[in-house]
């Protein structure tokens, strides 16, 4: 009786070790064969009439699809490298960092969008974390400087789109936290706090306006320029103005978590308990836990996923776990999101570009990249699992 005891124990404890556990060695192995057929697809595209594409984006009918610098995407793929360079500290990644990062730095002097953060925090971000170099910290620099020219006072904002000035007059996007953290850089790095002072004061706001009383967060909130009085709220790559687009709900918890850490306001780490809460709650989040584009589609679950979702919600929650009180549950779903992702969503070896995950969502009202890789998608996730093999044995 006592042996069965035993055995059931060992039985249990194995079990559930095993549903925590992830493979970090294969995933990267997994992750570094894809990304070597993508420099590959990446060398084959980088003809004359196509010099000006600088990083991939997805792989879509058929087709593996590069972006300019100007595009919210570019900074992903030197990212992509990056992580890879991080993980095994082999000089091909490196240098294959160091020469995609390059071709992002016109960025620096974009005053046309708040993507900032994504482009130039996550490929000379990384490439300063992880060398040191002092040109990246001035990119960086630089790029606040730009960024910051697009906050308003009036507003307390920063503004995200130019275009469509026939639906708004001043949008901001909740995926406009996720660009905070140059701003947090720049003020480190120069000692200058009006970056700092920026952010705080975007993120107060975004606290204030974005967010339904369940913490899920709108998309889209339009200030009035001048009084910054709110005009409306609604949605651009949602279901509906109401709806709670996933890949939004992802940008904010990991936009909060990452204040926090910035600023240890402690409104912040509730704020992200709270949307954690949303998420993890939400009766329409499957058992894989891999949501779908939209919590609050009415054709679920006959509609596509969004592992990009997925890999930022499963990033942010790691980190969230090492402030939280509710850390060990946090850390828990970090790793099924990720576990789920590393076994069902990688891509078939070999194909579609390389990418490295399949069965994200970009702007499904706008007929566009549905059920396809995307390049955040496997930046999100190369972080959630450097951050899973970090963390272990923390909480
Ligand atoms: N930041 C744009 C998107 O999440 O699709």
């Amino acid at each position: 009786m006592k042996y069965c005891l035993i055995v059931l124990q060992i039985a249990l404890l194995t079990g559930v070790s095993q549903a925590q556990s992830i493979n970090v060695k294969k995933a990267f192995s997994g992750a570094q064969s894809q990304i070597s057929v993508m420099l590959q697809e990446v060398k084959n595209a980088d003809t004359a009439d196509k010099a000006k594409l600088v990083s991939p984006r997805t792989y879509e009918n058929g087709k593996f699809k590069m972006v300019v610098s100007r595009d919210w995407t570019s900074g992903f793929f030197p990212g992509v490298l990056w992580y890879l360079y991080e993980y095994n500290k082999d000089n091909k990644w490196l240098s294959a960092a160091e020469q995609f990062t390059a071709k992002i730095e016109p960025e620096k002097y974009n005053t046309g969008t708040h993507d900032l953060g994504f482009m130039i925090g996550c490929s000379f971000g990384n490439g300063y974390r992880l060398t040191g170099r002092e040109d990246y910290e001035k990119v960086m620099i630089d790029a606040a400087r730009s960024l910051s020219k697009r906050f308003s006072p009036a507003t307390g904002v920063i503004r995200s789109w130019d275009h469509n000035s026939d639906k708004w007059q001043y949008p901001v996007i909740i995926d406009n936290m996720m660009n905070l953290e140059l701003l947090f850089e720049a003020t480190k790095f120069t000692g200058d706090s009006s970056f700092y002072k920026i952010a705080v004061s975007h993120a107060n706001t975004t606290m204030k306006n974005h967010f339904r009383p369940d913490y899920s967060s709108y998309h889209v909130v339009d200030y009035d320029p001048v009084d910054g009085s709110v005009r409306g709220k609604m949605t651009h790559q949602g279901y509906s103005d109401e709806s709670a687009w996933a890949r939004g709900q992802g940008w904010a918890l990991y936009g909060f978590t990452m204040c926090y850490r910035e600023t240890k306001n402690i409104a912040y780490l509730k704020q992200a308990e709270n949307i954690a809460g949303f998420i993890l709650k939400n009766k329409n989040l499957p058992s894989d836990m891999v949501p779908y584009w939209d919590f609050d589609d009415p054709r679920i679950p006959n509609v596509s996923r969004d592992a990009s979702a997925a890999a930022v919600i499963s990033s942010a929650l790691y980190e969230l776990s090492t402030y939280s009180v509710n850390g060990k549950d946090y850390k828990k779903a970090a790793d099924k999101i990720l576990k789920s992702l590393s076994e069902k969503y990688t891509g078939k070896p070999g194909t579609k570009g390389g990418f490295i995950l399949d069965h994200s969502t970009g702007h499904r009202p706008a007929k566009s990249e549905i059920d396809v890789p995307l390049i955040y998608a496997d930046y999100y996730y190369l972080e959630a699992l450097l951050r899973y093999k970090n963390y272990q044995g923390n909480k």
